[in-house]
């Protein structure tokens, strides 16, 4: 039996122990609905409210400023669409990397008339502070910019651009699905309007997650129904998952700083060894300012989805830089925006690590991964076909 190796916790976590335990009444004996005035529905109320105040004090900020979603690409979606509409026009200003939820939804504004700039990344896949005050325009309604890139870690400046957009009274919204919980985010330092997080990047359950909504900022609501949070997002809360999205905030920050200084060791040992193990192998991502858990590297003249498919056989989950889309394998866009030449690109694959992974495991991998390119070389240029793995 092979050894099995998880290195996908950019993709999806499993869920803390603690935050199951703290979930499991919520699906049976504390079932209530939120809004219904009886006990039943006070006790899940009171489970929910719970969960704003742990992520309210774990990103100082007010427990009304919190409003729970089904998801990152609902926060997203709500945060940006929200604001646009409660505007009627104007400009919005994003990158060129950001995460589709947000990519696509600028995008569709943009097909409802509104404006937008895609600002350019470096070589690291950061944005420069200097390119949002450029574009910045009389009416700029809104920059949105992601905390963290999910598929290379890299972290953006988003205290430099928050003085900016602050000087220039335009709102910011930080994509935080990648950061919350993973790094220390200073909201009033930082001077962040909307951030998205979502639970289950940070050890808590898949669809649900929230979106912190600055005090003041005029939003209009894009799910219509009953009065739900406040009026600004309608429908019965998923209360289990919202208790869950709480508990894994707080043990976040009870185990951030620790784990993270941890998983940074890791991350680096694991691109030593490769690199030492490999001749023609490049680190994508800014060298420091990166996720702790990230590590993505591209080989040359291979294909990703060969190494990915080599490491599975082994028991390994990485992901792919790569997306295969009818037959065609396509580089992926958030490193043709840092500029990588497609012979690099192609060959892309992010290791993303986690509270489970161990200083063995990534012996194991780099093990594993070092024979593997150099039997793919072999099948070079730009190997197709299926690896032999022994
Ligand atoms: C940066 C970023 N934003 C948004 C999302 C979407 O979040 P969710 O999967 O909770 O919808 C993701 C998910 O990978 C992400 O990495």
């Amino acid at each position: 039996m092979n050894r099995r190796v998880y290195l996908d916790h950019n993709a999806s976590t499993p869920v803390h122990p603690e935050v199951l335990q703290a979930m499991l009444p919520y699906f049976s004996e504390r079932f209530g609905n939120p809004s219904s005035v009886h006990g039943f529905g006070r006790e899940a109320r009171d489970g929910m409210e719970t969960a704003r105040e742990q992520i309210a004090d774990f990103l100082k900020v007010s427990k009304d400023e919190i409003v729970f979603t089904s998801g990152g690409t609902e926060s997203d979606n709500l945060g940006i669409k929200g604001l646009a509409a409660a505007r009627g026009s104007g400009h919005i200003i994003t990158s060129q990397i950001e995460h589709h939820a947000v990519l696509r939804t600028v995008q569709t504004l943009e097909e409802q008339g509104f404006t937008a700039t895609y600002l350019p990344v470096d070589g690291d896949g950061m944005v420069n502070p200097d390119d949002v005050k450029k574009a910045l325009r009389a009416d700029t309604i809104l920059v949105s910019l992601m905390g963290a890139n999910s598929e290379v870690g890299t972290l953006q400046p988003i205290r430099e651009i928050g003085r900016i957009t602050r000087e220039a009274a335009v709102p910011l919204h930080v994509d935080g699905v990648q950061t919350v919980g993973k790094v220390p985010i200073d909201m009033g330092a930082f001077g962040i309007d909307l951030l998205s997080f979502s639970g289950h990047k940070i050890y808590g359950p898949k669809g649900v997650a929230g979106l912190y909504i600055r005090k003041g900022t005029k939003m209009a609501s894009i799910q219509h129904g009953g009065e739900h949070e406040r009026r600004r997002r309608a429908g019965t809360e998923n209360v289990a998952g919202i208790v869950g999205l709480g508990k894994a905030v707080e043990i976040r920050g009870r185990d951030m700083a620790v784990e993270g200084a941890r998983l940074t060791a890791l991350r680096d040992r694991l691109w030593e060894g490769v690199r030492a193990g490999v001749a023609e192998v490049r680190l994508n991502g800014h060298p420091t300012e990166r996720l702790p858990g990230t590590c993505n590297v591209c080989f040359h003249d291979i294909e990703s989805e060969s190494i990915v498919l080599g490491l599975d056989l082994k028991g390994i989950g990485v992901s792919a830089g790569s997306a295969c889309t009818s037959g065609n394998v396509e580089p992926s866009y958030v490193l043709e925006a840092k500029g990588l030449p497609l012979d690099w690109a192609m060959g892309s694959v992010r290791c993303s690590l986690g509270r489970g992974t161990t200083a063995e495991d990534i012996e194991y991998v780099i093990e594993s991964v070092v024979p593997l390119v150099a039997k793919l070389k072999t099948l070079s240029p730009v190997a197709g076909a299926a690896p032999a793995v022994s």
